[in-house]
């Protein structure tokens, strides 16, 4: 495995690898690696083959938070994430600094203007916009013919999928599914902050998605209700706070009147301080 810092030398080598023919394959991440990305590792080794490159970026990019966001302290471990790359047999960790994704005076942005006003960019109203530049710079960079995200962030990649239909980037989006704990808590590199107490009460979340699909199977409920009742769930876990509950068409992200199978559900709480999502199709 070879661990690239800059910019030129990953699109120098993108560059040369795809006209020798090589399939690359990539996987952007913020790093502070686990299992959930390890499977997204794997499902892009797949879409490449042992023939093609799989690159991998760890970059915490810092347009995608806010300014009372958590930044600064988002957990990081450069040396055990090279570690577990090089076991999940990946060829190329792309590591940029700061200094060379961002220019003082950089001034471009990537808007999406649809699927990112609601759930995540209601309660984060920048992050979207960080997203969408971070990704189309390391798609320029990486030049990969397909790049894997999770399901894990469901906004993320609908809005990813929309960036690279509507600004015709030549990349297939793969989308995998979502890693979760033997408890149903879904991985994530935040999960980190919790307790042990806290911890205990994370999996409110998955609870609460299992109890909607339940809830539907039988008749379709209108979404006010079923939204009462999944709040007064997670109600029930005294660390836990709803920051929103919703239920939408899984293509257009619009909310759905009435809820039953094959709607989308999604919801982020806090537990403590530590923001937490999840999502299923019910
Ligand atoms: P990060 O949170 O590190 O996640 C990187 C990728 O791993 C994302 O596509 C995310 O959906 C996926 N992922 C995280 N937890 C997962 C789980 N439990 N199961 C399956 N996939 C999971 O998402 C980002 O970074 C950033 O926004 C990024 C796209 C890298 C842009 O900065």
């Amino acid at each position: 495995m070879r661990v690239i810092a800059s910019i030129a030398a990953m699109q120098r080598l993108a560059l040369k690898r795809r006209e020798e023919g090589q399939a690359i394959a990539f996987v952007p991440t913020m790093g502070f690696l686990h299992e959930g990305h390890l499977s997204l590792m794997a499902r892009a080794r797949k879409a490449c083959s042992a023939r093609g490159l799989l690159v991998v970026s760890v970059y915490v990019n810092p347009t995608q938070f806010g300014p009372k966001e958590d930044f600064a302290k988002y957990p990081r471990a450069p040396a055990r994430d090279a570690a577990l790359c090089r076991k999940a047999g990946v060829d190329i960790l792309f590591t940029p600094s700061d200094g060379e994704m961002y220019a003082a005076d950089f001034s471009m942005r990537v808007a999406e203007e649809r699927l990112s006003k609601s759930m995540e960019g209601a309660s984060r109203p920048t992050h979207f916009q960080g997203v969408a530049v971070v990704v189309a710079k390391l798609f320029n960079i990486v030049l990969p013919d397909a790049a894997v995200f999770g399901a894990k962030d469901f906004q993320q990649a609908a809005i990813i999928r929309r960036m690279v239909r509507d600004l015709n980037f030549p990349i297939e989006i793969i989308v995998a599914p979502i890693f979760r704990e033997a408890d149903g808590l879904a991985m994530s590199s935040r999960n980190k902050y919790l307790s042990a107490e806290e911890r205990l009460q994370a999996p409110i979340l998955f609870v609460a998605l299992q109890t909607a699909k339940n809830a539907v199977a039988k008749k379709p409920l209108p979404r006010a209700q079923l939204r009462q009742k999944i709040e007064r769930l997670i109600a029930s876990q005294p660390a836990a706070c709803v920051d929103y509950v919703e239920f939408f068409d899984p293509q257009t992200l619009e909310p759905a009147a009435k809820v039953g199978p094959g709607a989308q559900m999604a919801l982020a709480v806090r537990i403590g301080k530590t923001r937490l999502i999840d999502n299923a199709e019910l």
